[in-house]
């Protein structure tokens, strides 16, 4: 089975950014648990700042990829083009964000991805991506 994690801005920076929000551990660390905590599971990541960066990797794994993890961070409240990608694709999408955006400010409560997504997963910290992951395995 194979299943990438995608994540957008900023989120490069984790375990240095706002670590009251965000935690902190580095994406890679805890990448490198995921990685051994699911075995079964061939698991990618890719990470971009750059929003038509993040539509390229979708377009590229969208029809052959078994699952997505997608944390589009701030792109998710603004980005019509990755919504439309999500939308494009065949390989289902499970929307993640580390904080819960509901609780936060309400920019973050629109979401361009969640319409498209098999499913959301938000407010458990990093534990979020181990949450959908499991997903993949029931
Ligand atoms: C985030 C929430 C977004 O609102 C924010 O812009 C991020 C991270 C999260 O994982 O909690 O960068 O997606």
């Amino acid at each position: 089975m194979k299943v990438i994690i995608i994540n957008g801005p900023n989120l490069n920076l984790l375990g240095k950014r706002e670590p009251s929000i965000y935690g902190s551990e580095s994406f890679e660390d805890y990448f490198n648990y995921l990685k051994e905590k699911f075995p079964s599971i061939d698991l990618d990541y890719f990470q971009s700042n750059v929003e038509g960066e993040l539509i390229n990797k979708l377009q590229e794994v969208g029809f052959t990829y078994n699952g997505i993890l997608l944390n589009a961070a701030a792109y998710t409240h603004t980005s019509i083009g990755i919504g439309d990608a999500v939308k494009a694709i065949t390989t289902p999408v499970i929307e993640v964000h580390i904080s819960n955006t509901m609780a936060r400010e309400e920019f973050r409560h629109q979401s361009y991805i969640s319409p498209n997504a098999s499913g959301v997963i938000l407010g458990f910290g990093l534990k979020s991506y181990e949450l959908a992951l499991q997903s993949f395995l029931l």
